[in-house]
């Protein structure tokens, strides 16, 4: 019987409502599966760790986390704080110390779901979009100077290096030649941004080279936006800087029918440390404590968890069981429904047990 440690950080907002609801469907499948266990251990790092210790974590917390084959967060924000002190004092740390340098966001439309897009159904929009995920927008690159002054300035300078942009190129080129389409886009404003974003445009094509089974394009970013929306069959995978692929990817999520099911991985391909698995959605303080948080986006999360350790049947059967209560219209206010938190998780960790392996 194999053993995964995982680090479990619910955080804030609707964070632990989620979370909670995943390691429960996540300890069903293992029962299910038979050939694993998952050990857990639970930080609860985050804002309230913040208000009593002045840090969102511990001074150790990377070592904590080294322990773990993955990690599980829920989300950070709080409406007391400010939104870049909690990024930047939990999630981009952890990110960015582990050098997580590719997040990787799927989109389907899943069954009983409705897109906001008219005729798009399941099987008309099945993505997966490449974030860079160490540098670019988010290098935390920059400063101010002359505060409050007339003449105060801020920059906020991007980064794009070699290793940095080939790195996530090869990552992008192998997904796609491992999907059935093997079809990849590279988003881009190489029109605008003649320094930062022609390089990333020229490392495209020459790490194109090595994948000649692999057919790609270049799109713009805002004209991917529209062909998101216009012409969604054409697409298959995409890799996009952190900011573009930021806010593709919400705009992909609402096309999929709703941000309470989009899953994301922190991923170190070289697998030098924990991976960390999260759903999109973040905190959600509008309805934290109402028991309504949608728990799909954690559960495909932790399908991919399960993926990333090897688990690839269990997976595949977490995924069908949440596809199977989908379908079966159990699904949360965000998506049209009416059910809680706890009547999905019941429902998936049910289906989970009735499942035929
Ligand atoms: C995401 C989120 C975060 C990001 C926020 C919470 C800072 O929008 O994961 O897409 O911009 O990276
Ligand atoms: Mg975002």
């Amino acid at each position: 019987m194999v053993e995964h440690s995982i680090a479990s950080i619910p955080a804030d907002g609707i964070g632990p409502e989620v979370i909670s609801a995943g390691l429960e469907v996540l300890d069903a499948v293992a029962a299910r599966d038979g050939g694993f266990t998952l050990k857990v251990a639970h930080y609860d790092w985050g804002s309230n760790y913040y208000r009593k210790h002045g840090r969102f974590m511990p001074a150790d917390a990377m070592a904590w986390l080294r322990t773990a084959d993955a990690i599980y967060f829920g989300a950070v924000g709080d409406p007391d704080l400010p939104d870049d002190v909690t990024l930047w004092g939990l999630r981009l740390p952890i990110c960015q110390g582990f050098d997580q340098y590719a997040n990787v966001r799927p989109t389907r439309i899943l069954p009983g779901v409705t897109s906001p897009l008219r005729d798009v159904g399941p099987g008309d929009l099945d993505w997966v979009i490449v974030r860079e995920n160490s540098e670019g927008e988010y290098a935390g690159h920059g400063g101010r100077a002359h505060r409050g002054l007339p003449i105060e300035v801020a920059t906020e300078t991007a980064i794009f290096t070699r290793v940095g942009v080939e790195r996530i190129m090869r990552y992008a080129f192998e997904l796609a030649r491992s999907r059935p389409r093997k079809k990849l886009t590279v988003v881009t404003k190489s029109n605008a941004q003649r320094h930062g974003m022609v390089f990333w445009d020229e490392i495209a094509a020459l790490v194109s080279h090595d994948y000649k089974d692999v057919s790609w394009d270049k799109e713009l970013v805002d004209a991917m936006t529209m062909r998101m929306v216009l012409r969604p069959r054409t697409i298959d995978t995409v890799v996009a800087t952190n900011l573009h692929a930021d806010i593709l990817s919400d705009l992909a999520a609402a096309l999929a029918g709703s941000l309470g099911i989009a899953p994301t991985a922190n991923v170190d391909p070289e697998r030098r440390g924990p991976s960390m698995f999260e759903p999109i959605h973040g905190s959600a303080f509008d309805i934290t404590g109402k028991g309504i948080a949608n728990p799909v986006a954690t559960f495909w999360t932790g399908a991919m968890m399960l993926e990333h350790l090897g688990e690839k049947p269990a997976a595949v059967l977490l995924m069908r069981a949440v596809e199977q209560v989908c379908a079966a219209g159990i699904m949360t206010p965000d998506l049209g429904g009416k059910a809680t938190t706890k009547e999905v998780t019941r429902a998936v960790c049910e289906a989970v047990r009735g499942m035929n392996a």
